[in-house]
């Protein structure tokens, strides 16, 4: 049986993806390859693993055996495996070339190897760097400014290589910022959502006014599995959302539905080392091809906060002793977290090997 594997499925992004190629592709076999970093959680892809629809198996990217025994049947591989968070990336950017530069062509190589037929890379529309009017396309030059976006960069750039070189059936996509269920609450909407639930105040880097479009980790995964399926090979897609505001606007939105008032919460603190006032991108080319986004972050920001409320002692680490749970744990939490100190370890170990 072919398999499609998904590299950091069990992050945010990634496992919205393996929801929807579980639904989609119901003959396939699902593996999901993960590290397992601060930023992956067992629990976001529970659902299909323990009802057997997906195999996990933890391992690093950047280990080519364990990149060779997840590739070895795959008919289809989605690359969405990635260190993630800019301002990270600051303070520790070798690892961000670890993962991103080097695991992206251990990867490749991986792929190269098993003939793998189709590679879909997640990349980002950071990739770019600043677009301070209108929008860029695909053939935009790539002007990263930060160790996130250029690691990111220097991973198409393999690619290219590779597609060049050995006419690797890669298709790149670039997307804009994702909002949705499941995002580490280091981004600035969970992050936003977290404090407010706890009572503490919204940090907003510099004076408020960088601008980021928010599309749907939903509509994302529905673009990435249409991609997988019509994208044409060697291709570059940026997926996108009109959806524009400024990091004020984020918390003064986020502020009003919990009826807070935004000067009171919102707190002005340093700005990154370099912080792209804007990124804006067209995405013609796959719109032309029969995909739009469906959901918009304001008509989705009750649903969010309802699942960072209910999800809110996950992160209790983060907000120390201010995280008094409001509800009861869902019943499934509890399940998830009874199997993980008896039974994961074994299964984890058994799926690596
Ligand atoms: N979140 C966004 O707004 C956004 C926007 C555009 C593109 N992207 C891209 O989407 C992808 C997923 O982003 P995300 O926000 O879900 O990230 P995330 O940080 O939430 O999840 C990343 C996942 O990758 C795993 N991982 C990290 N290092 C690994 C390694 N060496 N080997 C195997 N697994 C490893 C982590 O354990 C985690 O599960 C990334 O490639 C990112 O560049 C994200």
């Amino acid at each position: 049986m072919t398999s499609i594997v998904i590299t950091g499925g069990a992050g945010f992004a990634g496992s919205h993806i393996v929801d929807e190629v579980c639904r989609t592709c119901p003959d396939d076999r699902v593996l999901i390859l993960d590290k397992m970093t601060y930023a992956g959680d067992v629990r976001n892809v529970y659902h299909h693993v323990f009802s057997n629809r997906a195999q996990l198996m933890v391992g690093d990217i950047a280990d080519l055996d364990v990149c060779r025994r997840a590739v070895k049947d795959a008919r289809l591989v989605i690359h969405a495996a990635a260190e993630s968070h800019v301002d990270n990336s600051f303070g520790n950017s070798l690892e961000f070339t670890r993962t991103n530069v080097l695991g992206t062509h251990s990867l490749m190589e991986a792929c190269r190897e098993a003939r793998v037929p189709k590679i879909v890379h997640v990349s980002t529309d950071e990739v770019y760097g600043e677009v301070m009017e209108g929008a860029v396309d695909e053939a935009a030059a790539l002007k990263p400014t930060n160790p996130y976006s250029s690691s990111k960069a220097a991973a198409e750039m393999i690619l290219r290589g590779y597609t060049q070189s050995y006419r690797m059936p890669i298709v790149t996509v670039r997307a804009n910022n994702l909002y949705g269920t499941r995002q580490f609450p280091e981004k600035i909407i969970p992050r936003f959502i977290c404090h407010l639930l706890v009572g503490r105040k919204l940090p907003l880097h510099g004076n408020g006014q960088n601008r980021r479009h928010y599309l749907s980790a939903i509509d994302f995964a529905r673009a990435v599995s249409f991609i997988a399926e019509h994208g044409d090979i060697g291709e570059i897609y940026n997926i996108g959302t009109k959806e524009e505001y400024t990091n004020l606007q984020v918390a003064s939105m986020l502020a009003g539905f919990f009826g807070v008032d935004p000067d009171s919460v919102c707190e002005f603190v340093p700005d990154r080392p370099f912080n792209d006032a804007r990124y804006s991108i067209s995405w013609d080319k796959l719109s032309a091809k029969g995909w739009s986004p469906q959901n918009s972050l304001r008509k989705d920001i009750g649903r969010l906060v309802q699942w960072y409320e209910t999800h809110l002692w996950r992160f209790a680490e983060l907000f120390g002793g201010s995280v008094v749970p409001r509800r009861r744990r869902p019943a499934e939490d509890k399940a998830v977290e009874q199997l993980l100190s008896a039974q994961a370890p074994e299964f984890m170990a058994a799926a690596a090997n």
